[in-house]
């Protein structure tokens, strides 16, 4: 039985990025910290905006690297709040591959979750339980 291709979530990605030779480890994949460094700006564009204003990462909770991501891959990331607290909010991150341009295919290739917490221009943190 063939497997189902996957397609991308019906919705806009929080970002998306192609990666450069400058950006693979010593196999020749994407570096890890890449991965990592992309999922937090896409997290924390989702947290800034529920927090209206300023955020600093507290956890990084789950990251799991299922599939390795290539050079040349569009790689999207999706970002979604899952729990507002009284100071910290929690956001889930999808990231999917595109490959193969002329024949393309999309793989899951990460899921996390990161808790961020607002804070003042000081780093202090700040109430965002009541903000709409
Ligand atoms: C973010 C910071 C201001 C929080 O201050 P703090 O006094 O330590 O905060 P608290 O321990 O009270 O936690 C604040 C919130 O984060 C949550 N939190 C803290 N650690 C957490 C963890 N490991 N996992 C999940 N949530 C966590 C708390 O539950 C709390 O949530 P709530 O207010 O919604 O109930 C402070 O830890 C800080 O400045 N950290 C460095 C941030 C940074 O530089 N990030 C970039 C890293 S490269």
């Amino acid at each position: 039985m063939s497997e189902e291709k996957l397609c991308l979530p019906d919705i806009q990605p929080t970002l998306r990025v192609v990666p450069m030779p400058a950006d693979v480890n010593a196999s020749g994949d994407i570096f890890g910290g890449w991965v990592m460094s992309q999922v937090d700006i896409a997290g924390g564009f989702a947290a800034m905006k529920r927090a209206r204003g300023r955020i600093a990462t507290v956890a990084v909770n789950a990251f799991q690297f299922k599939q390795p991501i290539s050079v040349g891959d569009v790689v999207s990331f999706y970002a979604e709040v899952i729990r507002v607290g009284r100071t910290s909010i929690t956001v889930d991150v999808q990231v999917y591959a595109e490959r193969h341009p002329a024949d393309p295919v999309v793989v899951k290739v990460t899921e996390a979750t990161l808790t961020y917490v607002a804070t003042n221009l000081d780093g202090s943190k700040r109430d965002v339980s009541l903000l709409p």
